[in-house]
């Protein structure tokens, strides 16, 4: 069974995805990259430069795209294909978010099925690397139409798929529809990757009986729990998992802090890290006050001694 980190804007960067890996994620994809953006930013923009980082240590990673017009997409595709950094290009035909859908990008592209198609063909000829999609069922549950489309990009010579089994209109709602996804993974010949509401073992493996997939991409049971990843293998190795002490889960967490700092600056990297630490700590008894505390932090020393007195005393100060 391969496990992917599956792409999260403002989460999955290279500290991130390091920690994935090394609890045996065996691929991950950057956060979304506007192609149009990526194409007319200054060559030193901080914002490229860190969407685009990637640590020696991790290990296969696509670098995904967003956009709507064809030669954007082809002109980013191509440039990203070059960088001697990424293992695939992956397009993003799925984002709900209207800023992208307004831009007729993202899940909007699933309206339109000619459309994604001529963009999957064009990346495919302009890029050095495989071309990917990453794509949800349909735009609503009226217009479910995952396997019409997932048989066109591919036609367009998209090499694999990843399938979130929601609608646009879902956004995050409801319940993954792993059956149409198993639809799509019987039409056709390349490999699909099944995405949504794997939390645990127990939801991986159903997921995968369900879908028939032998590739799945875990996004949000990942947050504060990059260990999810060695609980799904585990469970498909048919080993025992024991899960993280708190001290092992406050040790990660203040690696993690130590290394966003020392990569974007104390400022940047504490206002980073506030989601993570109430990831982190979510599940723990006496978070409730904690959180707050830990989001008022302005150093990993503060962060340090708070979770210490949670470690110590099972309880807020
Ligand atoms: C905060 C957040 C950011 C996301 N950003 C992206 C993105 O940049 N590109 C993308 O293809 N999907 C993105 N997604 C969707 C996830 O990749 C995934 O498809 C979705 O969360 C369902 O999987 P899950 O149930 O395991 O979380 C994002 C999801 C979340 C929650």
């Amino acid at each position: 069974m391969q496990l992917a980190l599956a792409p999260m804007a403002g989460i999955t960067d290279q500290v991130f995805r390091s920690l994935c890996f090394e609890m045996g994620c065996d691929l991950a994809t950057t956060e979304m990259v506007s192609a149009q953006g990526y194409l007319t930013a200054p060559a030193d923009r901080n914002a490229y430069r860190f969407l685009l980082a990637r640590k020696e240590t991790e290990g296969p990673l696509a670098v995904q795209i967003f956009g709507s017009d064809p030669v954007h997409m082809e002109n980013a595709a191509a440039r990203l294909s070059e960088l001697g950094l990424f293992c695939a290009v992956d397009i993003n035909m799925g984002c709900p978010a209207q800023k992208v859908v307004g831009g007729q990008s993202g899940s909007a592209l699933m309206k339109d099925i000619p459309l994604a198609a001529e963009i999957v063909r064009r990346c495919v000829k302009a890029s050095l690397l495989p071309v990917t999609v990453k794509m949800r069922i349909g735009w609503d549950e009226e217009s479910i139409n995952a396997v019409d489309f997932a048989r066109a990009v591919t036609d367009a010579g998209a090499t694999a798929l990843c399938v979130h089994g929601r609608t646009r209109k879902q956004q995050y709602s409801g319940k993954a529809n792993w059956e149409e996804i198993a639809r799509v993974r019987q039409a056709v010949s390349v490999p699909v990757t099944a995405n949504g509401d794997i939390w645990d073992a127990a939801s991986a493996l159903e997921c995968a009986r369900i879908t028939g997939c032998h590739s799945l991409a875990v996004g949000r049971g990942a947050l504060g729990n990059p260990w999810l990843f060695r609980e799904i293998k585990a469970a498909f190795e048919g080993k025992p998992y024991e899960k993280p002490s708190f001290p092992e889960i406050m040790e990660t967490a203040l690696r993690h802090g130590r290394e966003m700092i020392a990569w974007k600056g104390e400022k940047s990297g504490m206002l980073e890290m506030r989601k993570h630490l109430g990831w982190y700590v979510t599940g723990q008894r006496g978070v409730a006050r904690l959180r707050t505390k830990l989001n008022l932090a302005t150093s990993l020393d503060e962060v340090e001694k708070l979770l210490s007195t949670l470690l110590h005393t099972g309880a807020e100060e």
